[in-house]
């Protein structure tokens, strides 16, 4: 990338393209800027006798006040000062104080990198001076104090900081992460975005990882000491492409997104004008909020509408299936820059060839947000975006099994010479996405990549492209359908009667439940699901169901059989309160809800069924 006038020193040798880890050379083409000569001679750098720091000059100005108070001043002493005034030895009172003040001002600022500060609100502690966080801290200091008063006790105070077990550190942190593991061991898991990672998934996360500071691509990172670093984000995007089976000279990634959301906005903010035009699947029909989303009475929600100019395709009413000829009449129409597939709650196979089509004919650039099925994908389990699309994001935590954060993939080198295929983002020849994208997440959205996460992310991805973990995703599905067919037989209604992914979308308006009611119950009975719209329309309407997570615990078909009864159990409940309660609030209903004892029957049952299964990376 070109040098950019007027942004801070040295700024573009990080945010250039990764190096290739298979070059041995690291090119920096950061500005060459000319050493000024030496305003400060080297001499002077040698230990200065007369220097005093100014806490001492701030002790010794104390004393002579409290020596001004005493009558008896010792004359002596006064006339050293006087001496040492003379040799310029003292700054003035004046100064000293205004230094001071500047030095306590530094506490309260931030620098960033590029120079800059700003300032920090602090708590302000009553009847304090103090510019600690708490009053506790402000305590406890003070009953150290005496320890504190001697190198080696400041020593030893320093150092019991470091090496204690959370359970000691933090025993309430401790505490509320001990019953949240005893939530997700004993309840059932159906969120279709949520899945367990491992144990190897978990160390990396909490490593000594996110000591480290390394903004830029890897190979051209700002800070130095980040050889390891380096060699850690080359290994996870190297490991990125072999997951999705992806030639390298076609394909680049960028493993540092804190999110999928973050992904996206990378994308668009890389590739867009603001004002610029993006579709995306209506959040209603099961697209996801950051690809547009705005309320019926045009309140922007999403940042992607609030920045550009966001139009939404829906699925058939009726179907339920995505309705393409709609689809491409509107892009025509509104002519995106940006045309998306993919979304959060969609259980059919995307025809990506005729999104292809769709986004050539409207000259938009094709991008497959893939967060859901990204698992699926890299099995083989489901068609494959990259086969289309021009950009690919995912999250890494869904059916991928890594750690909590988002991924982008971006097509580069030449393009394909048949038609189609953005034309406009780079040259005739080449694509140049990979240069916008890389800019966009830094320096324009990020600063520092989560290092944790990055090796976190590798572990994961090393899993991926194992023979067990396709036999996972084969398993995934075949419990998504067992689910599917042991609620059909019930008569229940399922969003295109069926799924081909993940997940379900059980259409509770048949029942003529309530969907916040019947994820209130489940929740009670410990089985968590998240309710969901039905064909755009607003609550109520159904409940999402997936398998990933309970999958990950070992659960195989008769299982999911098991867990239809309970969600069955579980609509029978609801029914019979709203019944029973019809025209209580729903904040009486949820109040009810733990006392029932149908719900604390079903609860038993759920618990002793979850705890049959092993939990990835728990030690019960
Ligand atoms: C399709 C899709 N994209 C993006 C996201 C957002 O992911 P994140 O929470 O990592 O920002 C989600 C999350 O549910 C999603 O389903």
């Amino acid at each position: 990338m070109d040098a950019q006038p007027g942004l801070s020193l040295g700024l573009n040798a990080h945010i250039s393209s990764p190096v290739s880890s298979h070059s041995a050379m690291l090119t920096d083409n950061s500005f060459s800027f000319p050493i000024p000569n030496p305003s400060v001679p080297w001499q002077q750098l040698l230990v200065d006798e007369d220097y005093k720091p100014l806490d001492k000059l701030k002790h010794e100005d104390e004393e002579e006040e409290d020596d001004d108070d005493d009558d008896d001043v010792d004359q002596e002493e006064e006339e050293d000062d006087d001496e040492e005034e003379e040799e310029g030895g003292i700054i003035d009172e004046e100064e000293a104080h205004e230094q001071k003040e500047q030095e306590r001002k530094q506490h309260q600022t931030i620098n960033f990198m590029g120079g800059g500060s700003f300032p920090v609100k602090r708590r302000h502690i009553e009847g304090s001076e103090s510019y600690f966080p708490s009053k506790r801290f402000a305590a406890d200091s003070n009953s150290n104090s005496n320890s504190n008063s001697t190198v080696e006790g400041r020593k030893a105070s320093v150092l019991s900081w470091g090496n204690q077990p959370l359970g000691i550190a933090d025993p309430e942190i401790f505490e509320i992460m001990e019953k949240e593991k005893k939530r997700q061991f004993k309840g059932i898991e159906l969120i279709a975005s949520e899945n367990f990672v491992c144990k190897a998934v978990m160390e990396a996360l909490g490593s000594h990882l996110t000591n480290k500071y390394s903004e830029g691509m890897p190979g051209n990172k700002y800070y130095t000491g980040n050889q390891h670093i380096d060699q850690l984000e080359f290994l996870c995007c190297e490991r990125a492409l072999v997951a999705f089976d992806l030639d390298p000279n076609k394909w680049g990634v960028n493993v540092q997104p804190y999110s999928c959301t973050s992904a996206n906005f990378a994308v668009y903010t890389g590739l867009l004008h603001p004002g610029d035009r993006i579709m995306g699947m209506d959040s209603a029909s099961g697209g996801h909020l950051s690809h547009g989303y705005y309320t019926m009475s045009g309140k922007k929600v999403s940042a992607a509408s609030i920045f550009f100019e966001t139009m939404p395709y829906k699925v058939n009413h009726l179907t339920g299936y995505i309705d393409y000829e709609k689809l491409e009449e509107k892009a025509m129409d509104f002519r995106p820059k940006i045309l998306i597939c993919g979304g959060s709650s969609y259980p059919r196979e995307w025809d990506y060839g005729k999104f292809r089509m769709i986004a050539d004919k409207c000259g938009a650039v094709l991008m497959c947000d893939m967060a859901h099925i990204s698992g699926l994908v890299a099995a083989k389990e489901v068609a494959s975006p990259f086969d289309y699309c021009d950009i690919v994001t995912s999250t890494t935590h869904k059916s991928l099994r890594g750690p909590r954060g988002g991924i982008v993939f971006y097509r580069r080198g030449a393009k394909p010479r048949k038609p189609g295929h953005v034309h406009y983002h780079g040259d005739d020849v080449n694509y140049d996405l990979e240069e916008k994208i890389n800019f966009a997440l830094y320096p324009s959205l990020q600063g520092g990549p989560h290092n944790n996460h990055i090796a976190a992310l590798a572990v994961a991805l090393k899993q991926v492209a194992t023979p067990e973990y396709k036999a996972y995703m084969q398993q995934v599905k075949k419990n998504a359908q067992a689910l599917a067919s042991a609620l059909l037989k019930r008569k229940c209604r399922l969003v295109t009667d069926g799924t081909d992914n993940h997940l379900l979308l059980w259409d509770l308006t048949a029942l003529g439940l309530n969907d916040r009611n019947y994820e209130k119950v489940c929740e009670a009975c410990h089985i968590t699901l998240n309710k969901c719209a039905i064909y755009g329309s607003t609550s109520p309407g159904g409940v999402r169901i997936g398998t990933p997570a309970m999958t990950s615990r070992g659960c195989v078909e008769e299982d999911f059989e098991t867990i239809a009864e309970f969600l069955l159990k579980a609509a029978q409940i609801t029914s019979s309160i709203v019944q029973r309660e019809h025209a209580k609030p729903f904040k009486d209903f949820v109040k009810n809800l733990q006392i029932n004892k149908d719900i604390s029957n079903l609860r038993n049952q759920v618990e002793a069924f979850s705890s049959r299964f092993a939990m990835p990376g728990f030690d019960f």
